[in-house]
């Protein structure tokens, strides 16, 4: 993977994150392994808490794919389109042949959807957000009446940013179905070992 000072403190603004997804893509999926990366196989067992018939989902930030892999394996037939701003990415993304449709697009820019979604994903990727109130405005004119919205973020950047005053912000367009307590995230990478815990939370639309 790239050398940056440390994960932990985030990349920088998007051409950097850019660049720096580009550069680690071809290894990423090694490297998150290695680190015993579970987010995407967690967030997909929490949807089965959900009990719902999912026809499609957006995956956005979906990287080279982690998320799509896991949640074609319960839903075998759901139709993926993806998002995301590192175009190398996308390409392992698209060798995977996991996707319908892969948008090089930002998930806090309006993506130009054919149809809206019974889901939506966000999974590891909530660190790069710099205008939550964007996104949960896409996300809902995305989203199906009743669609869900399921999303990881670190607990401790969840506390930093008050993600319960933006929820309670958005209680008019979205009620809580799940709120997970603390997980392991990246428990083999040195940095995270047990200090960052993540927290999966699923929304629906009202
Ligand atoms: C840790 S990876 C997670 C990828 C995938 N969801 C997974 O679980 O493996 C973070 C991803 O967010 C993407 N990303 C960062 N900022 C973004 C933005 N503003 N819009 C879309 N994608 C972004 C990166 O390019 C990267 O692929």
């Amino acid at each position: 993977m790239p050398k940056i000072k440390s994960l932990l403190d985030g990349i920088g603004n998007e051409n950097v994150t850019e660049k720096y997804y580009d550069d680690w893509a071809i290894n990423y999926d090694q490297t998150l392994k290695k680190w015993n990366y579970k987010a995407p196989k967690k967030a997909v067992k929490i949807l089965g808490k959900v009990k719902r018939k999912f026809d499609n989902i957006l995956d956005l930030a979906c990287g080279t794919g982690m998320f799509a892999e896991e949640i074609k394996k319960k839903y075998k037939k759901i139709i993926i389109d993806g998002c995301d701003i590192s175009e190398q990415s996308l390409q392992i993304a698209k060798q995977k042949k996991l996707y319908r449709k892969l948008y090089k697009k930002s998930f806090e820019k309006k993506i130009k959807i054919t149809s809206k979604y019974d889901l939506i994903s966000m999974i590891g990727s909530m660190t790069y957000c710099q205008k939550p109130n964007i996104l949960f405005s896409l996300v809902n004119t995305y989203l199906k009446k009743n669609g869900i919205f399921i999303f990881s973020h670190r607990i401790d950047l969840w506390e930093k940013q008050n993600f319960d005053a933006l929820l309670e912000k958005f209680k008019k367009n979205f009620t809580i179905k799940y709120r997970s307590r603390p997980l392991k995230y990246l428990p083999e990478n040195t940095d995270f070992s047990n200090k960052i815990k993540i927290r999966i939370i699923v929304l629906k639309k009202i």
